[in-house]
């Protein structure tokens, strides 16, 4: 179930988070200020209520740009968006249609503000729902991409500084993940790919795979990062053969 309307940023865009916004949770009117990153040319604005954008992403987001010149027309699906920035750097310079969704409505209200600060609002839309609703969407996706929450329930304590709900990815970390995985078999074109970030070696190993495999989505290749790893995982009906990337 859609818990908003899909946004068109650059028609009726949700509220911009302006300079100050009130927090609940944040202590009694306690006022959020807008923060900004640099996520490869992109300025993102967030405030401690979604996840810090990190700047290693940005390799999800070139390897996406990459895949993009060679995946057919179509467009792009950003599962767990947060303020937007992978999504965003990897449509950027294409005229490729962004599709954000985040169950947060404070993470959609910056991907949609994110979009427009960055010149990107006619080729991007927001939708503040979760990966399940996404399964529902009619459209055929050449690429999606997802950024799920990744840590185990009992690690989230280690990372005081980032919300639980951007963060936790159930008993082992892959709820979450599996979840991408299933709207991913739903939605991907024939001929489509996705770009799935995780937390380890293990969960690709284990849950992911297995997920596919129900799926029908296979891992083609991986890159591992310090913090976090990449997998491209290619329809099995395709042929689960490697794009160069
Ligand atoms: C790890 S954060 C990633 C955010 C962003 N991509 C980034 O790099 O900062 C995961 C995001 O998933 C969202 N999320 C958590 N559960 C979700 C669900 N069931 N459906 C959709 N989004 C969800 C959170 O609100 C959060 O923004």
């Amino acid at each position: 179930m859609a818990m908003t309307e899909p946004t068109t940023t650059g028609l009726a865009a949700p509220a911009t988070p302006g300079p100050v916004e009130r927090a609940e949770g944040l202590g009694e009117d306690a006022p959020v200020r807008p923060r900004t990153a640099f996520v490869g040319r992109l300025e993102i604005q967030w405030d401690p209520r979604i996840l810090e954008p990190r700047p290693w992403v940005a390799e999800q987001s070139r390897w996406a740009a990459l895949l993009l010149t060679d995946l057919p027309p179509g467009p792009v699906l950003e599962l767990c968006s947060g303020a937007g920035h992978i999504g965003l750097l990897a449509v950027a310079g294409t005229r490729r249609e962004l599709v954000c969704v985040d169950v947060d409505p404070v993470a959609s209200r910056y991907a949609a503000d994110n979009a427009r600060r960055n010149g990107l609002a006619d080729q991007v839309s927001v939708r503040t729902e979760t990966i399940a609703d996404a399964a529902e969407h009619p459209t055929a996706y050449s690429l999606v991409l997802a950024d799920p929450p990744w840590v185990s329930s009992h690690e989230v304590t280690r990372f005081p500084e980032d919300p639980v709900r951007a963060i936790d990815g159930g008993a082992d970390g892959s709820a979450l993940a599996i979840d991408c995985v299933r709207t991913a078999g739903r939605v991907l074109a024939p001929g489509g790919a996705m770009v799935l970030q995780v937390g380890s070696e293990t969960q690709l190993d284990g849950p992911v795979a297995a997920a596919g495999a129900e799926h029908g989505l296979v891992e083609v290749e991986r890159r591992v990062y310090e913090r976090g790893v990449l997998a491209l995982l290619r329809r099995r009906d395709d042929g689960g053969g490697v794009v160069s990337g």
